[in-house]
């Protein structure tokens, strides 16, 4: 189906968010369309996390309007944007370190649909057809991020990386059909970034739609289908990678900033 034909999947419009006096956002408009994969990059304190936390429910933006395929989600919880399967990472790593892999990802699994965290551990035993069936599909999962090899180990004892692909897995246990990432490749080495970039696109060729924070600039040309440029709480720019890496705003934000972006 032709791109025009389809409802955006994320319309941003024109949104601001302040803290006090200081405005993270000062009006950010963008769109997500279906099946891509959309980054947005800009130096520290551009407003990336902030636009996440907006978008998910995590903060009350002070102007504009979020819509996910044609309906607004302004004013929805975090919850309620989650049910409607927009589900998104931290910035840093948030498994549940004493559980071992599998579990996390069963966690994942149960609260789609289900009550609260509580509710998982205590009721979880007593259910033992359902577990079987949900073992089998957190298995599944754990395969497709790459740590079927990791199933029975503590969260905790895996290396940074592959904790958070452990996140990753968790987030995917709730079928996302929009994945928000903020900055999956931080901490990670160069042969772990370059697995979870064939990750996101698996993730994206699978028709959930992808979008990014990263600073990797590697990462983000090489798999995004369009990049969003923010600096100072605005979006500076936005296009296909090629255009991006060329356009003098850009250059000039990342030069202007230079050492300020990790
Ligand atoms: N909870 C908060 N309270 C006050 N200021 C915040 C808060 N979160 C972010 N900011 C400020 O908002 C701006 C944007 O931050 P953020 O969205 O985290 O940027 P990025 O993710 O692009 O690095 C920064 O100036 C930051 O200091
Ligand atoms: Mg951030």
């Amino acid at each position: 189906m032709a791109r025009a034909e389809r409802a955006l999947t994320l319309s941003v419009r024109d949104l601001a968010v302040r803290f006090g006096g200081v405005a993270a956002l000062a009006g950010v408009s963008f769109d997500v369309h279906p099946g891509t994969i959309t980054s947005v990059i800009g130096p520290n304190g551009a407003g990336k996390t902030t636009a996440f936390n907006a978008i998910t429910g995590y903060l009350r933006p002070t102007r504009g309007r979020i819509e996910y395929v044609g309906v607004p989600l302004t004013g929805l919880r975090p919850s309620a944007i989650a049910a409607r399967g927009i589900v998104r990472t931290f910035q840093r790593t948030s498994v549940f370190p004493s559980l071992s892999v599998t579990d996390n990802v069963m966690i994942g699994l149960h609260l789609r649909g289900s009550a609260g965290v509580l509710d998982v551990l205590l009721g979880w035993r007593r259910r033992a057809a359902e577990e079987s069936r949900l073992a089998h599909d957190a298995d599944g999962i754990l395969e497709f991020v790459g740590l079927g090899h990791r199933r029975g180990e503590v969260a905790s004892e895996l290396p940074y990386g592959e904790q958070r692909l452990v996140e990753l897995a968790v987030a995917l246990a709730a079928r996302p059909r929009l994945l928000l990432l903020d900055e999956p490749g931080a901490g990670m080495t160069t042969a772990e970034k370059a697995a979870v970039s064939s990750l996101i696109r698996r993730i994206r060729d699978q028709s959930t739609t992808v979008l990014l924070v990263e600073h990797d600039m590697r990462m983000v040309m090489s798999i995004s289908d369009t990049v969003i440029v923010m600096n100072h709480g605005r979006v500076i720019a936005e296009g296909a990678p090629a255009a991006i890496q060329a356009h003098p705003d850009v250059i000039r934000a990342y030069l202007g900033s230079a050492g300020d972006h990790d």
